[in-house]
C-alpha cells in the first residue's frame, strides 16, 4: 500500500524519499545505490505514490465542490504510458497536446472518449486520427481550428475555445501564457466569431478554457482568471449558446530547490473552487462543471534523475565542476529557462560549505546542471537531481548522439522498468539508405 503524503509539491524531494539504515538515500523504499546497479546511469526514477498522493490531493480538492469536476493530466509533462495508465486510473482524464500524445494515451489504455485533444497548430491530420481513434473532445486554439473540426468532426464532438484572458503569470516568460499577445487562443474580442460559428454548428460548446502559465506559485491570479472567465461566460447566452463547463488549465507549481514555495495542491484547488462558486453566485449564473489540468504538480517531484560523476575539472580559487554522464540531453530546463536544481549524494555526506557545479556532458558551455551546489561529490560518486519528474524526459534529446535513459518506477519496495534505456542501434534506427 502507498503511503499517505500531503502537499507532495511543496518539497523538491519525492514523499518516500528518505536515508536509510545503510546512510543512503532511498525513494519508494528502493536504495538508489542499487538502482544505479541495476539499471545504470543516468537514470530517470519515479515515485508511484508521490503520483497516487497528488492525485489524491487534487480530487480532495474539489470534494466540497457542488458543480461536477473533471481533472485531467496535461501528459505532455510526463508523456508515457506507464503514466497515463497510472494516473488515469486514479480517476483522471488524459489531455494530449498531439496526435503523439494522443497515441501514448490510447497505449495505456485510455479510452478515446476520455482523452482531451489540445494544441495550437492541430493539423487536420491529427484531427482526423484523433477522431478516429474515438477522442469527442477538443480544446480549440483559434478559429482556423474551428473551421476544421466544423467541417471534418462528426455531430457530438465537444468544444472548448481556449481563451488568453490578459491575465499574467509571475513566472518565467517562456512558460507565461495568459497574456493577451500570445500565439496561444483566442482575444477576447476575438471570441464572437468562433460564437456565432458555433451557434449555427452541429458541434457541442462546452465551454471556454484558458491556460495562464505554468509554474505558479500565486493563487490571486487563478482567481482573477475565474471572473474574467464567468464574464466571458454569460456573453454566450446572446448566441444561444448554454456551456455548463469552465477549464481553468493547468500551472500549479512545485518546490525545484528549498527556498520554493508553492501553495499545497489541495489548498490550491479549494481555494479555486471557492472562488469560482462565489463568483457565479454574485453573477446570479449556475455552477460551471470545473476543469483543471494540471501537469508538472502531478509528476514533478515524484521524479529524480541519478548520475554518476566522471571528470572534475578545478580552476584553483575560481570554481571546481564535476562533470556527469548526463545533461541538458536528459534535462533540457537549466539552459531552457534558467531551471534551479537540488542535488545530493546517494551516500549521504555532511553538509560541506564548499560550492561545486555540476555540469552535464554535452559540447555546450551551457550545458550546466546546477551551477552551485552544496555537494561533497567526487569523482565516481552517484548524484541525485531532485525534481525532474516533469518536462525532463518530455523535452529530453538525443543532442550528442547520447541515448535517452531508462525511466524506473519504484514503490512498495520494488522497481518497475518503464522505458528501457535506448540503444545505440535506436539512434540511427529511423536513418534510410545506410
Ligand atoms: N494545459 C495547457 C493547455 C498547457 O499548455 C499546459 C502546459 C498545461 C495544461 C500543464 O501545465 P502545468 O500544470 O504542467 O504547469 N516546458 C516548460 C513548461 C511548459 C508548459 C506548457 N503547457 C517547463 O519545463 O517549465
Amino acid at each position: 500500500m502507498s503511503q499517505a503524503c500531503y502537499a507532495c509539491n511543496t518539497t523538491p524531494r519525492p514523499a518516500s524519499a528518505r536515508l536509510n539504515a545503510s546512510g543512503r538515500w532511498e525513494v519508494g523504499g528502493v536504495d538508489l545505490l542499487q538502482l544505479a546497479e541495476q539499471f545504470g546511469t543516468p537514470l530517470y526514477v519515479l515515485d508511484k505514490a508521490t503520483i497516487e498522493a497528488n492525485c489524491r490531493d487534487y480530487l480532495d480538492g474539489f470534494k466540497d465542490y457542488p458543480g461536477g469536476f473533471e481533472i485531467t493530466f496535461a501528459s505532455k509533462s510526463l508523456p508515457l504510458v506507464g503514466i497515463d495508465r497510472l494516473i488515469y486510473k486514479q480517476g483522471f482524464t488524459i489531455e494530449a497536446s498531439s496526435y503523439g500524445e494522443v497515441h501514448v494515451a490510447l497505449a495505456a489504455g485510455v479510452p478515446g472518449t476520455l482523452i482531451r485533444f489540445s494544441g495550437n497548430n492541430k493539423t487536420l491530420e491529427e484531427i482526423n486520427y484523433a477522431i478516429s481513434k474515438g477522442v469527442k473532445r477538443f480544446l480549440v486554439d483559434g478559429i482556423d481550428e474551428l473551421k476544421l473540426l466544423h467541417d471534418a468532426a462528426p455531430a457530438g464532438t465537444e468544444i472548448l475555445l481556449r481563451v488568453t484572458p490578459g491575465i499574467e503569470a509571475h513566472t518565467h516568460e517562456f512558460i507565461r501564457t495568459g497574456q493577451t499577445d500570445s500565439k496561444f487562443g483566442f482575444a477576447l474580442e476575438s471570441l464572437p466569431e468562433a460564437y456565432a460559428l458555433l451557434a449555427d454548428s452541429h458541434l457541442c460548446f462546452c465551454g471556454l478554457q484558458a491556460h495562464i502559465g505554468s509554474q505558479i506559485f500565486d493563487v490571486a491570479p487563478f482567481k482573477a482568471l475565474v471572473e474574467t472567465m464567468l464574464l466571458e461566460t454569460q456573453k454566450t447566452k446572446a448566441y444561444g449558446l448554454n456551456p455548463t463547463e469552465l477549464d481553468l488549465g493547468g500551472g500549479l507549481g512545485i518546490a525545484y530547490t528549498e527556498a520554493d514555495n508553492p501553495p499545497a495542491i489541495r489548498d490550491f484547488v479549494e481555494q479555486v473552487a471557492k472562488t469560482v462558486e462565489e463568483k457565479a453566485q454574485e453573477l446570479g449564473m449556475e455552477l460551471p462543471r470545473l476543469i483543471l489540468e494540471p501537469g508538472r504538480s502531478i509528476v514533478g517531484t515524484a521524479g529524480i534523475t541519478l548520475y554518476q560523476v566522471g571528470h572534475e575539472k578545478v580552476i584553483p580559487g575560481v570554481r571546481r565542476y564535476l562533470m556527469v554522464d548526463g545533461g541538458m540531453p536528459d534535462n533540457p530546463r537549466p539552459i531552457t529557462y534558467g531551471a534551479e536544481y537540488l542535488a545530493d549524494t546517494v551516500e549521504s555526506r555532511p553538509k560541506c560549505n564548499e560550492t561545486i557545479t555540476i555540469a552535464g556532458k554535452c559540447c555546450e558551455s551551457g550545458d550546466i546542471l546546477i551551477w552551485d551546489a552544496k555537494v561533497q561529490a567526487k569523482s565516481g560518486d552517484l548524484l541525485i537531481v531532485w525534481g525532474t519528474g516533469a518536462y525532463c524526459f518530455a523535452m529530453s534529446s538525443n543532442y550528442n548522439r547520447l541515448p535517452r535513459p531508462a525511466v524506473v518506477m519504484v514503490g512498495d519496495g520494488e522497481s518497475q522498468l518503464i522505458r528501457r534505456r535506448e540503444t545505440l542501434d535506436d539512434l540511427i534506427a529511423a536513418e534510410v539508405n545506410l
